[in-house]
């Protein structure tokens, strides 16, 4: 019967408690002081930075359509652009909008009683900062007489800014689909010097090192150019599915490096064979190093596949590719790795 009896105590207490909580919690006041700012020369000016931020951003896209994309002056065009909107945003901010002071006492979740009360107190302090939250949507424009100015020149702003955003995008172009894999090199396609001649094999002496092309092709598609040089014969270590691919010792090989694709136009071949290593093209970009006795293979830098090959063979003392290239020309990116 006692036991009972405190039982009912209890929960008359913990009610009692968590009532006395609620009370605290409901009577809890914000302190709250409003200037509202009434100035129509700070919207004016407002209003004015957001029309200069909306023809900075217009000028971007005229620089971009009409001047060659000069990068110096889009980027100058959209840093006074974003930098207008920003001043705009700080004066609105500072002169504007409604100025509140707002002091909120601080939640005593220290108190201990029962989960329920606490849960309740919450609930209570949840609702009236929602309640403040709304209040304080309503009231963002009072004191604002120009509003339909600020709307129209925030909406220009978002306008001009827009366009510069999106007008970036046409430099995306078409996709590069098979171009690149594209290739002049077949069976007997000759090779030429930049002014057409006919590559003649008695011109290349032993460590020299001639840049050529697919006679007939456009020089711009990225597998036409080739790096040809000439060792002496008894040094090839070719493989031996590629024994017949360098007649007297003249190799070429594709002259774009396989790492970003610069141009390979340095011919390594050491007069000193005992102390120096071996004849080796080399990329001025980065340092890739291909071996050319072993078939092109990379000795040394970034660059992670061989230079492609071409086989050779000698017609009427010119040189003529006797097959394609042995890989993707370029750099190892997506596909080109898969099927280099
Ligand atoms: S582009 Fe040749 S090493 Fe980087």
């Amino acid at each position: 019967m006692r036991r009972r009896a405190a039982a009912v105590l209890a929960w008359v207490w913990r009610y009692v408690v968590a009532g006395a909580v609620l009370r605290v919690s409901r009577r809890r006041t914000i302190h709250r002081e409003r200037e509202l700012p009434a100035s129509t020369r700070a919207e004016t000016g407002t209003a004015a930075l957001l029309f200069a931020a909306a023809l900075a951003g217009l000028a971007f896209v005229a620089i971009y359509a009409f001047d060659d994309a000069n990068t110096q002056l889009l980027g100058l065009s959209i840093a006074v652009s974003l930098a207008l909107v920003a001043a705009a945003l700080i004066l609105a901010a500072a002169r504007v909008v409604p100025q509140e002071t707002l002091e909120e006492p601080r939640p005593d979740f220290s108190v201990d009683g029962p989960k329920s009360a606490d849960i309740e107190r919450f609930s209570a302090h949840q609702q009236e900062e929602v309640e403040a939250a709304a209040l304080t949507l309503r009231e963002g424009t009072d004191g604002v007489t120009r509003r339909g100015l600020l709307g129209a020149a925030g909406a220009a702003a978002g306008i001009g800014l827009g366009a510069a955003a999106l007008v970036p995008l046409a430099s995306l172009g078409p996709a590069v689909g098979g171009r690149l894999a594209a290739s002049p090199w077949k069976d007997g396609v000759a090779l030429v010097e930049e002014n057409g001649i006919a590559v003649k094999a008695e011109d290349l002496e032993v460590g020299s090192f001639l840049t050529a092309f697919a006679k007939g092709a456009d020089k711009e598609q990225l597998a036409t150019s080739l790096a040809v040089v000439r060792v002496a014969p008894d040094e090839l270590e070719l493989p031996a599915d590629r024994a017949d691919w360098a007649p007297e010792g003249i190799l070429a090989f594709s002259k774009i490096c396989t790492h970003a694709q610069c141009a390979v136009s340095l011919f390594r071949y050491p007069l000193f064979a005992e102390r120096s290593p071996g004849p080796a093209l080399v990329c001025p970009c980065h340092y890739s190093t291909f071996n050319v006795l072993d078939g092109g293979e990379r000795i040394f830098g970034p660059a992670v596949r061989p230079l492609p090959q071409l086989p050779l063979r000698i017609e009427d003392g010119v040189l003529v590719a006797a097959g394609p290239l042995s890989g993707a020309v370029g750099a190892s990116w997506g596909r080109v790795r898969e099927e280099g």
